[in-house]
């Protein structure tokens, strides 16, 4: 359901209508499209107005993407974009061997996976993983709390070591850890936490190197086990996906936070200084959450932000990822509920309760193709406690799709402006060949409505015929495999037989 393509009276035309039996009191304007008909009330017309991303809007985020990369290149604070230095500069080749284990701590879940490599002829031996959610205390916690439930849920994963399994006589297991969060790494094997994102509120960790906290965590328990390669889950993805393919040149992660990494060369970074890369490029993770210019903001984005545990931070972030989209949609539901009485007289408590409505639900309900939108209905009934008719669950889908499509292109105007920045530098090594986007996280494999939106604001940006030349591509899981495959290549037995 479209409202923005209002071209043509066949297809779509604007009535000045009077409210019929709907549940709110103020005039409407009626749009038709096709079939469907949608209620636009001033405050649906503003929300398009606000959040609308035409041509202009993304050729805007896609410079400024650009231009912010290269100021954080430059100096260190030289931009929103952090442009975080990885240490690793040489991705993988498909020839690592041997048993490795990867911890992921990402956003809502924690994994833990092992895996045995085979070198080329074999590649991926066997693989097993273990998934638990984080529970909601330990994001508000201590340090030590998180990385002891950490440590335990490794140890417990590692007892189970079946025999497809083999670690070499005399070395220790070795483990890519995957830590999502802003990290000041100091070297491949060890970073700083700058802040956390996405919620996280740990105290003690901040400041302090996350390998240590996990170590410290490991030793409590006994557990003997060697970090070799601290990653952040895109540049893990990109590994993973780069094993497989040569032309993965980014990657994306769109889930509950968002973040993307690409392969800079070495001397196009400025504000490095003594780095020496034998491949003579590196792994920079933008940390692109935190970019801010130009987005078009609504009064129901500033107010989360202000409300968030990090005001002010995070507005790429706050306005296209996982976390935060269904709360947007909530905020602008209640407005409706208040100003409009979009659901009737009352406006029950759990709608009036930040984070009630998750992404999930807007999907969810954003696949309900029947006439009376009978799962919009009962998934406002059960996530936010409202009755709704169906003019009402009309209003909520063409709400849910406004906030989705300006994410989506957004994303995509993000990566446009990341692959920019790398055809500017080394013009036809981008644009002129076959270069993929390696993409994973919940938001970006699950709604299918937002994967369309992005990959259409990137064809528009780019043209078609350069737009063929990108390929995005989902690269699931990627990331654990990723850290695996990095703490295979930065493997203390790495000239060992085996
Ligand atoms: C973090 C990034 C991470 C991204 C995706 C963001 O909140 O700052 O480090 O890569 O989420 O998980």
């Amino acid at each position: 359901m479209s409202v923005t393509a209002a071209t043509s009276p066949a297809v779509g035309s604007f009535h000045l209508c009077r409210r019929s039996p709907g549940p709110a009191t103020i005039p409407r304007f009626r749009m038709t499209v096709r079939s469907t008909a949608v209620y636009l009330t001033p405050l649906v017309t503003k929300l398009h107005k606000d959040c609308a991303t035409p041509l202009p809007v993304l050729r805007h985020v896609a410079d400024a993407m650009a231009a912010d990369m290269r100021a954080g290149l430059a100096a260190e604070g030289g931009s929103d974009l952090k442009m975080i230095l990885s240490y690793v500069d040489s991705l993988p080749t498909g020839s690592e061997k041997g048993l490795f284990y990867a911890l992921d701590l990402g956003g809502t879940n924690f994994r833990v996976l092992r895996v045995q490599l085979g070198g080329k002829e074999e590649r991926v031996i066997a693989t097993e993983f273990d998934q638990v959610s984080i529970p909601k205390d330990l994001m508000f916690g201590t340090s030590e709390e998180l990385f002891d439930f950490i440590a335990s849920g490794l140890a417990k994963f590692a007892q189970k070591e079946g025999n497809k399994f083999h670690l070499p006589v005399g070395t220790k297991r070795e483990i890519g850890f995957t830590f999502s969060f802003p990290v000041k790494q100091t070297s491949v094997d060890s970073g700083i936490l700058i802040k956390w994102t996405k919620g996280f509120s740990v105290s003690g960790t901040a400041g302090r190197d996350v390998v240590a906290c996990l170590m410290e965590a490991m030793e409590r328990l006994g557990l003997d086990m060697r970090v070799s390669a601290l990653v952040n889950d895109t540049v893990g993805t990109l590994a993973g996906a780069r094993y497989w393919d040569d032309a993965v040149m980014v990657a994306v992660i769109l889930g509950t936070g968002t973040n993307a990494c690409y392969v800079e060369r070495v001397d196009a970074i400025p504000k490095l200084q003594d780095h020496v890369s034998s491949s003579g490029t590196t792994i920079i993770s933008t940390e692109w959450g935190a970019f801010s210019n130009g987005l078009p903001l609504t009064e129901f984005d500033r107010d989360m932000d202000a409300a968030s545990i990090n005001p002010g931070e995070q507005i790429f972030e706050k306005t296209i990822a996982g976390m935060y989209l269904g709360e947007i949609v909530r905020r602008v539901l209640l407005k409706m509920a208040e100003e409009d009485a979009l659901f009737g007289e009352s406006i029950p408590e759990k709608l009036a309760t930040p984070f009630a409505l998750g992404t999930p639900d807007l999907c969810a309900m954003q696949q309900d193709t029947s006439n009376d939108l009978q799962d919009v209905g009962s998934i406002l009934y059960k996530a936010a406690g409202v009755e709704s008719n169906l003019s009402a669950r009309k209003i909520v889908v063409e709400v849910c799709d406004t906030i989705v499509k300006r994410g989506g292109r957004l994303a995509g105007a993000g990566i446009v402006g990341i692959l920019q920045k790398m055809e500017e530098d080394s013009k036809g090594l981008i644009f002129g060949k076959k270069t993929v986007v390696a993409m994973d996280g919940g938001l970006y494999e699950n709604y299918p409505q937002y994967r369309r939106y992005l990959r259409e604001a990137v064809t528009e940006l780019l043209g078609d015929d350069i737009a063929k030349n990108v390929v995005i591509e989902h690269s699931k899981d990627g990331s654990g495999i990723g850290a695996a495959l990095l703490a295979a290549a930065n493997s203390k037995y790495r000239d060992y037989d085996l």
